[in-house]
């Protein structure tokens, strides 16, 4: 056993957690191919949050089951979220599998795959003290780092498979994170993403979500922090002070509201009404000038009338979030939801996300015109993905930006002035003060 490939499904959490396996498997002397022909092994480490994301494994399966049955000793594992949740029941099911591992399994990783090259292996056992930090993880390189500051999640929102994939809330202590976002900023990395499901209640010992950015406010060489995802509950005036004040914390913050109806977040067993919600983006927005804010919403969840779903509407527009991740309800095993009738037929979820989607549309295509004509500082992230010729890179707001390839190489900071917006994308060109593309020292 010697070379393995990877493929990464879900949230930001997985690609963090790929990596940390990335890290584990190289130590233990594994190298990482990039195709699937290339490797003795093969590893999806997988998500659960909705159905679909299950049957693109599934599918995906399929294909790694063609090329097992030309190469019998390959050897097949699923990790991560819907390892967990389906637990040995995907060994019955997918007769291509020889290794199933849960987020907690993965320190083993190399004695796992050993041992599946003889037998089917399935580590699902959840250690509610494995938090991975001493563990150094293997980064694909980039200008951004994602740093795991908790693991799990206690909140249990009734549709939410997480509590039950990912075991219960664990903060990993601070002296480890700042070890790492140096690390980090030390390989090259200039923005440190922190992650976890309720990333605002992280806490070790006295310190809370507030102290840990202003600790890493004062890493030296970090130009950029961001975060993801805070719950609103945990949103405390002390945190919304140091979101303002840590001169690296980017003016940004995605704040899943998931619906705003109070009748629909009750049974969402959410914690907070439409009232408080609005309460801590208001405090966002006046504490904070210019902050973007995106969200989350689920349509049709189990007894949404159309009242219920015109308030989510009325409130999207007047909102006016800079994005916003927008699902139908998938029901998922194991959650309170489950077993409640679904009341919202297929063809009416898809009715209500598509006339959110266009909404949507509409608002990010109105706030990205306002950005015409100002300047704005991007760190500069590389070529742009649909034409090389061009450069791509972010806002403090996270709007990404488009613009002419001066060489100014990713990780350094460039001043553009807006000259076009789509939904989605601003174009930038060189502004004036700068176009010797000579890179900026502080973000503002
Ligand atoms: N911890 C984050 C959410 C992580 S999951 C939070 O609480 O905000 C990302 C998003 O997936 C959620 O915000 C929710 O909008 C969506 N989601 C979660 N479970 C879902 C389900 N069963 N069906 C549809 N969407 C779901
Ligand atoms: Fe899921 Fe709710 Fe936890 Fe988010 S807070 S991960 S939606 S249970
Ligand atoms: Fe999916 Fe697990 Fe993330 S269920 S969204 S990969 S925590």
């Amino acid at each position: 056993m010697k070379r393995v490939f990877l493929e990464t499904y879900g949230c930001q959490m997985n690609v963090a957690d790929s990596e940390l396996m990335a890290g584990v498997l190289e130590r233990a002397g594994l190298s990482l191919v990039d195709r699937p022909e290339d490797a003795d092994a093969v590893l999806l480490n997988t998500c659960a949050i909705r159905e679909h994301a299950e049957q693109r494994v599934l599918g995906r399966l399929g294909e790694f089951a063609r090329l097992k049955a030309r190469r019998p000793e390959l050897v097949v594992g699923v990790t991560g979220c819907m390892a967990q949740h389906l637990r040995s029941r995907l060994l019955d099911h997918a007769r291509v599998l020889d290794l199933v591992v849960g987020p907690d399994g993965y320190r083993d990783l190399p004695a796992l795959l050993a041992r599946a090259a003889r037998e089917p292996v399935a580590e699902v056992r959840p250690d509610r003290d494995e938090t991975y930090g001493d563990l150094e993880p293997r980064r694909e390189p980039g200008v951004r780092a994602w740093v795991t500051v908790q693991r799990g999640c206690d909140r249990f929102c009734t549709y939410c498979v997480v509590p039950f994939t990912r075991g219960r809330e664990r903060s990993r202590p601070l002296a480890d994170l700042l070890r790492e976002v140096r690390h980090a900023v030390e390989a090259g990395f200039r923005e440190v993403v922190l992650l976890g499901q309720t990333v605002n209640s992280w806490h070790d010992d006295d310190h809370d979500f507030a102290g840990l950015l202003r600790a890493a406010d004062a890493v030296e060489g970090l130009l950029r922090t961001r975060f993801t995802s805070p719950h609103p509950g945990d949103m405390s005036d002390r945190l919304i002070a140091a979101l303002a004040e840590c001169a690296k914390v980017c003016p940004h913050v995605h704040l899943p509201l998931q619906s705003a109806s109070d009748p629909v977040l009750e049974r969402m067993s959410r914690g907070y009404t439409l009232a408080q919600y609005h309460e801590v983006a208001a405090k966002l927005r006046a504490a904070i000038p210019g902050v973007a804010l995106s969200t989350d919403i689920i349509v049709g969840f189990p007894g949404e009338t159309a009242d219920d779903f015109a308030r989510t509407v009325a409130y999207l527009r007047e909102a006016r979030f800079d994005s916003a991740f927008l699902f139908k309800y998938s029901a998922r095993p194991d959650t309170r939801a489950w077993r409640w009738p679904e009341t919202v037929p297929e063809e009416e979820k898809g009715r209500r996300l598509a006339q959110l989607i266009e909404l949507q549309h509409a608002i990010s295509g109105e706030l990205n015109d306002r950005w015409i004509g100002r300047e704005v500082e991007v760190l500069v992230e590389g070529p742009a993905r649909r034409d090389p010729g061009q450069l791509y890179g972010r806002t403090p707001q996270f709007k990404a930006v488009v613009f002419p390839n001066d060489g100014t190489p990713a990780g350094r900071l460039r001043r553009l002035r807006v000259a076009g917006a789509t939904p989605v994308t601003l174009f930038g060109e060189a502004a004036e003060k700068n176009s010797a593309g000579a890179p900026l020292v502080h973000i503002g």
